[in-house]
């Protein structure tokens, strides 16, 4: 059992401040939150571990979805969602997501975010799973980029709202299950600091970087969990991974994500003979939730013995092609493909986890003042499988929830301010961290992706057995505690993926391949 904290350290010898939100992350869910929080009266630290644009939402292409279509509603949008869910959504859950996403979206609208639009309006595209066109996107295929342009903007100019950038949350400060605030690494200026809230939100993203090929920006190393972890909050659904079906796979290209719109707008997956594969899987074919189309990949690469299958648009409209995928067409044509002309080759990769710290349903976890939003956090929305596009609402829906439960009590809450110290950690380890990140990357791949057995996770968990003594030595900078992290979380994806003998959404097992009613259940961790 790993102890408490990552280093030691003395809260009396440290710089502190205080603030009513501490906000740990800077993509929708964290910039969403505090703006909301000032909007309400409150004052907000957002402390984000590399620049503010380093986050998940910034590179999303698809885009967001919302129930905003004329032959659309909520109710819709909650069925398509219960069913990619596999059995493990929790319905109150969706219901609010589904619910009062289309008001959350609109406000984005208000504060400035463009999304694509033609004479009748908004142009809603359709995604795997979705049985209406609902899903709206900017610049073709970079609304990500375009809803952080906007979040980033109105946070900056925001006089309630400070950001620090390339902090490193080490530990949240935890006393009798009540957090009090984090201990911080300032990686600019080499030095540690406190920040205390009343309310501390987690909004740290997700953890695919701890998978060899995934389409994650560098900060999604799982941070947020296993701090949370260690502060004694519960963490559920760790082995719900999602992998995405279509990422570019050319050798020198770096894994690039192909947006499952693609797939929307008409484009075929043949195998590297060159045959349509995808309707002999599912009646939907290409667009078949997420998890049934990998494994046909995968299937389909075992049978024709290759290790791509390609993404097909040839037969579209080049014009259309262009004009609604800018940004594929312009870094694939750096690599010397003509996505009108060439077909693309494609692998799955990690792409999302369903699963992380769970929250209810006004983001509150197990730990009094401390709360979750995005991707980071599990209230239940995407079950064992999430629905195209509905993460970027999800961090909406619910960091909204979370201002709105948080203001009712903040202003006559006064936290008592406990001091925090470690001093049992022996010195650091002096191990080769990097190469240790490079082996645990290879061997989540491998052991722990998106075709699992029991072999093969048991082999895993002996891994992170071995490397369980690191738990009781400190670290030396940021990078070694992000390896730690990548232990501490990968450990509980292994576990929860042994302990689930079936299959089920974004979890498979050749040894158990048959979804079981009697695992139509959770598993949750505690310290
Ligand atoms: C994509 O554009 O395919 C990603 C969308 C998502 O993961 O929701």
């Amino acid at each position: 059992m790993p102890d408490n904290y990552m280093l030691n350290f003395d809260t009396r010898e440290l710089p502190q401040e205080d603030d009513e939100y501490i906000v740990l992350g800077s993509g929708i869910a964290g910039l969403y939150t505090a703006l909301a929080a000032s909007r309400a009266g409150g004052s907000v630290t957002v402390l984000t571990k590399q620049t503010m644009m380093d986050t998940g939402t910034d590179k999303a292409q698809g885009g967001i979805a919302a129930a905003l279509g004329d032959t659309d509603s909520p109710l819709l949008h909650r069925e398509d969602t219960l069913v990619a869910g596999a059995g493990l959504c929790d319905a109150e859950a969706v219901a609010a997501l589904v619910s009062e996403g289309p008001d959350r979206v609109r406000e984005l609208i208000g504060l400035g975010a463009i999304f694509d639009c033609d004479s009748q309006g908004l142009c809603l595209t359709r995604e795997g799973a979705h049985s209406r066109r609902r899903i709206l996107h900017a610049s073709g295929d970079a609304t990500g980029a375009e809803i952080q342009r906007v979040l980033t903007g109105r946070v900056q100019e925001d006089n309630n709202i400070k950001v620090l950038e390339n902090h490193y949350v080490v530990d949240l400060l935890v006393r009798e299950n009540t957090c009090y605030g984090v201990l911080a690494y300032d990686r600019d200026r080499r030095s540690f600091r406190v920040f205390r809230g009343k309310v501390v939100v987690l909004a740290t993203g997700g953890l695919g970087r701890l998978f060899e090929h995934n389409t994650n920006p560098e900060i999604a190393t799982g941070d947020g969990i296993a701090i949370a972890f260690r502060a004694g909050a519960e963490v559920m659904d760790m082995e719900f991974i999602q992998s995405h079906p279509t990422v570019l796979n050319l050798p020198g290209a770096p894994r690039f994500l192909i947006s499952e719109a693609v797939r929307g707008e008409g484009a075929y997956l043949r195998n590297c003979q060159g045959q349509r594969f995808m309707p002999r899987y599912h009646d939907l074919a290409e667009l078949a939730p997420r998890d049934i189309v990998v494994r046909a990949i995968l299937k389909e690469m075992a049978v024709t013995n290759s290790n791509i299958v390609y993404l097909d648009l040839t037969h579209l409209d080049p014009e259309v092609v262009r004009l609604r995928f800018p940004n594929i067409t312009k870094t694939c044509a750096a690599y010397k493909l003509d996505i009108t002309v060439d077909p693309i080759p494609v692998a799955p990769a990690a792409h999302y986890m369903m699963g992380g710290v769970k929250t209810n349903l006004v983001g509150e976890t197990s730990v009094r003042g401390l709360y979750a939003c995005g991707e980071v956090s599990c209230p239940g929305v995407h079950g064992a499988n999430r629905l195209a596009s509905n993460s970027l609402l999800d961090g909406l829906v619910f960091g909204g929830r979370i201002v709105e439960e948080t203001r009712k009590f903040l202003k006559d809450y006064q936290p008592r301010r406990p001091e925090f110290a470690c001093d049992w950690l022996l010195e650091p380890a002096g191990i080769d961290y990097a190469a240790l990140r490079k082996e645990l990357e290879v061997l989540m791949g491998d052991k722990v992706g998106p075709v699992r057995s029991g072999s093969g996770l048991k082999e895993a968990l002996k891994f992170f057995d071995h490397w369980g003594y690191l738990f009781r030595h400190g670290v030396e900078d940021a990078g070694q505690m992000e390896v730690k992290n990548m232990l501490q979380v990968g450990e509980m994806v292994a576990e929860a993926a042994l302990a689930r003998r079936e299959s089920r959404g974004g979890h498979y097992r050749v040894d158990y391949p048959d979804t079981r009613r009697r695992w139509q259940k959770h598993i949750i961790f505690r310290r």
